[in-house]
């Protein structure tokens, strides 16, 4: 039901569908390199440790690979995995020519430099777009392989024709994962940027300001209706575990959705809003890495 003298919701960005729509057309894209004979596209997936969440998010990925025409390979380690190690298999899948994407799941046990590991896969098999080299690319405006999550945040707004140039965006949060990336990309499309974060002053006045609200922050549902402009178009990348009221589970995002739906024109939901449309992004980026590097055989 919408309030009173708000914006009742039009449409929610359905993200799942949008998924699989950039799945189905990467399909054809493979399917034409099968009959001319070329080997498969291939994306290495890297996971250490046993956190739940990252191993259902990494069987997401592969199970996706598969469907789109795209060769996995896993390789798992244990928590107690050397840094050392975890080099070695990303070099060995830098060298390896049936490897174009290479992916080591964040985050990594405490011991392991996340950051030395992301720095080890080589630029142009770079399918997460989170190297140094992807970042720097980002930053300056050239072509590259690009974050997923910012990606697919796009592509969804291009799908549903929401304007970007001119609009004022606001993202909250501010990780090299989505905040600061989702923020470049936005830029370059000529949306007027503000980055804010849990320590932001008058953070919901400054959401409130925003056509675009991007809510990349890390904690359960703590944008509120009231923070959102009427016929504003919310973006919500949080994604918490969280147990109903019979025991059951739960996903929650970073908006409180009962409350901005009511006055947003569009909004994803969680789940089923941007998280499909990273995987959907994972793959476009491994199809690319695929295309251009010159050694398909
Ligand atoms: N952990 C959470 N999201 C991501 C992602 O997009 N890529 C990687 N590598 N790890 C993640």
């Amino acid at each position: 039901m919408a309030v009173p003298g708000t914006t009742p919701v039009e449409q929610i960005l359905n993200g799942k569908e949008v998924a699989a729509s950039v799945r189905a057309s990467l399909k054809e894209r493979t399917a034409v390199y099968a009959q001319k004979g070329l080997r498969a596209p291939g994306l290495a997936v890297v996971l250490v440790g046993d956190d739940p969440a990252s191993a259902i998010y990494v069987q997401g990925k592969i199970k996706a690979c598969k469907q789109v025409g795209i060769e996995s390979s896993f390789h798992q380690f244990p928590a107690s995995a050397t840094f050392e190690e975890i080099i070695a298999v990303v070099t060995m899948l830098n060298n390896d020519k049936n490897v174009d994407g290479i992916l080591v799941q964040l985050p990594l046990p405490k011991h392991i430099d996340s950051d030395a590991v992301v720095a080890a896969i080589a630029p142009e098999k770079d399918a997460d777009g989170l190297s140094p080299v992807s970042m720097g690319l980002l930053m300056a405006g050239k072509k590259g392989l690009r974050p997923c999550t910012p990606a697919g945040i796009i592509h969804l707004l291009d799908f549903y024709k929401v304007p970007i140039e001119g609009k004022r965006a606001v993202v909250v949060g501010r990780s090299n994962l989505v905040g600061k990336p989702i923020a470049l990309l936005l830029m370059a499309r000529n949306a007027t940027v503000t980055i804010c974060h849990s320590r932001t002053k008058d953070l919901d006045k400054l959401c409130a300001e925003a056509d675009i609200l991007v809510a990349a922050v890390g904690q359960k549902e703590m944008i509120k209706g009231s923070w959102v402009k009427p016929g504003a178009c919310v973006i919500d990348v949080g994604i918490h575990h969280d147990k109903n009221e019979s025991g059951g589970s739960k996903i929650a995002g970073d908006v409180l959705f009962a409350e901005a739906k009511e006055r947003a024109a569009l909004i994803t939901p969680v789940p089923g809003g941007v998280g499909p449309m990273t995987i959907a992004m994972l793959l476009a980026n491994t199809l690319t890495a695929y295309e251009m590097r010159s050694n398909i055989e």
